[in-house]
């Protein structure tokens, strides 16, 4: 590619914030292409129009726009299923959403009350296709098609086996191109793919959209493919492990979590295809929006701060939480906050097993604020009907009162199994509320552990445990009580380290774009 032309790069993503989210995907989808545009690249997103986008363009009166004659239209096992297109254009960044009132008009993202929807396998393979059709639809010149978890898998194997003039698995499998006749592959078309490069992002790797063998009838892609060195997961079709073999490029959110997704432990049974793999995986660590996260202009929380005044405002915000949770009104027991998806990735159930014993020896205070997993949810719950002045949980999803918790609690909690990021230590990071983690991927990267060294070089920005058990959980919290409450000075410049740290996106957003370069540079 020459160098003055602009880098187009199409995001397909599930996920988008502020229009849709049910977890760090959404924030990453939402933040990312602003970055990349600030750097001067061209971004596309195209994602679904759930209900929960209409509901977002009703309720804030933003534009957007019915992309009026254009139909995207792809096969769907026998059916050839249509959508429309709604735009939006949102700080440089041209937002497509693919719009299906069957697949897409419905209440939860993937599954309704904990239940998945029986037909993700066909709503996803028809969504990875319409993203594509929308390159031919618009006549967009896209350089490169950044695809993201199992619900876009399927975007690079089709880009590779249907829209490109011949799929990079001819020669070596002996199979022939995967083109059915139901696809339309006119070479007119196949021109405008051949250069168009893929890479796909990892961000959680445990859930990697695995579906029964006649799945594969629904994609419309041949059966040639369905092998355990392409599609084939153990009987199953795996979209994830699909995206992982066609792209040209792998990404996942953290250094740390590229290596441990390589090994036993971390790899799900995809380790080996990520061996294999590996000179094309790289690791490149989330940013945050600092827009949204800053404490300094934060509208959810009782008093703003920034690095000069945290001792007065943080004070504010946690008495106003103390207060809305109806916590004992104390400024020096220490808070302990939780936002979390309720997930055993999490590892909330060790709070959940040392919580009464931290109330009563300790005198900490708990605000845990999330969903999901109901027995979780109601070991929680009785938590708060026995301490209901030191333990309070708002089992629900809500934004505010996720900032009010960022900035009102004393440490954050993080005891993750497996992390691949992780945001929210990285927004304690940026409101003074330090983080306590286990020592696993995105949370390796980014919190150092506050150590009697550590304090004193400087680098020390929150408290680590290394064995994922409550011993060693309870170890790192009785340092981070103790000098939270005898080291007074020391608390504050770990505070002051914590709040200097650099999480922007521009960083990441420049990894990104070299990577682009990269991949596109033989073209
Ligand atoms: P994951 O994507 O695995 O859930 P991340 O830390 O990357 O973990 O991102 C989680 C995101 O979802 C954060 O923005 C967090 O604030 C948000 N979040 C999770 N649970 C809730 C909740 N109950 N209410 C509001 N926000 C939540
Ligand atoms: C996933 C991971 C989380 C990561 C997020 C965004 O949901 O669980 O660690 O921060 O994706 O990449």
């Amino acid at each position: 590619m020459w160098k003055e032309q602009i880098m187009h790069v199409l995001f397909a993503t599930s996920e988008v914030a502020p229009y849709s989210k049910t977890g760090g995907l959404g924030d990453v989808c939402g933040a990312l292409p602003k970055a990349l545009v600030r750097l001067g690249c061209k971004v596309s997103v195209v994602t679904p129009y759930y209900k929960s986008v209409a509901d977002y363009f009703q309720r804030t009166g933003e534009p957007c726009e019915s992309l009026y004659g254009v139909t995207l239209s792809a096969p769907v096992g026998n059916k050839t299923i249509r959508a429309g297109v709604i735009k939006a254009t949102v700080s440089g960044v041209d937002f497509y959403f693919i719009e299906h009132n069957d697949y897409f008009n419905r209440e939860g993202l993937y599954n309704y009350q904990g239940i998945d929807y029986e037909d993700n396998h066909e709503r996803f393979s028809f969504f990875s296709q319409a993203a594509l059709e929308l390159v031919t639809a618009l006549d967009l010149d896209v350089n490169v098609v950044h695809a993201h978890d199992w619900q876009t898998g399927l975007v690079p194997v089709y880009l590779d086996a249907v829209y490109k003039s011949r799929s990079k698995f001819d020669v070596s499998s002996g199979f022939g191109n995967s083109v059915r006749p139901q696809f339309d592959n006119t070479a007119d078309r196949a021109q405008k793919f051949d250069d168009i490069k893929s890479v796909i992002t990892i961000h959680n790797l445990r859930h990697q959209g695995r579906f029964w063998r006649g799945a594969m009838d629904v994609t419309g892609l041949d059966w040639s493919y369905f092998t355990y060195d392409k599609m084939e997961f153990f009987g199953q079709l795996n979209f994830l492990k699909s995206g992982i073999v066609f792209s040209d490029m792998i990404t996942t959110v953290s250094p740390k979590y590229a290596q441990e997704i390589q090994t036993e432990e971390f790899g799900e049974r995809l380790q080996g295809v990520l061996q294999l793999r590996s000179p094309s995986l790289r690791g490149i660590l989330n940013g945050i929006d600092i827009d949204e996260w800053n404490p300094a202009t934060d509208k959810y929380i009782a008093a703003n701060y920034d690095l000069e005044t945290f001792e007065i405002g943080k004070p504010k915000c946690k008495a106003a939480l103390q207060q809305e949770l109806g916590l004992n009104q104390d400024p020096n027991t220490p808070l302990l906050g939780v936002v979390s998806r309720f997930d055993p990735q999490k590892g909330l159930d060790l709070i959940a097993d040392c919580a009464a014993e931290l109330i009563e020896h300790e005198g900490v205070q708990f605000a845990i604020l999330g969903s999901g997993d109901e027995t979780l949810g109601s070991r929680f719950h009785m938590l708060s009907k026995r301490y209901p002045q030191s333990f309070a949980l708002r089992n629900e999803f809500s934004i505010g009162m996720s900032h009010k918790i960022e900035a009102g609690a004393d440490l954050f909690l993080m005891p993750s199994r497996y992390e691949p990021c992780g945001l929210n230590q990285m927004y304690s990071l940026r409101y003074g509320t330090l983080p306590l983690v286990h020592d696993v991927g995105g949370l390796h990267d980014t919190v150092v552990n506050a150590s009697d060294e550590n304090i004193a070089n400087g680098t020390g920005n929150g408290f680590v445990f290394y064995w994922e058990n409550v011993d060693d959980m309870r170890r790192a919290l009785n340092w981070a009580l103790y000098v939270y409450r005898c080291r007074k000075d020391d608390w504050k410049s770990i505070i002051r380290t914590a709040m200097s740290s650099d999480l922007s996106w521009e960083k990441s957003a420049r990894e990104y774009l070299n990577l682009y370069e990269e991949m596109t540079a033989e073209n």
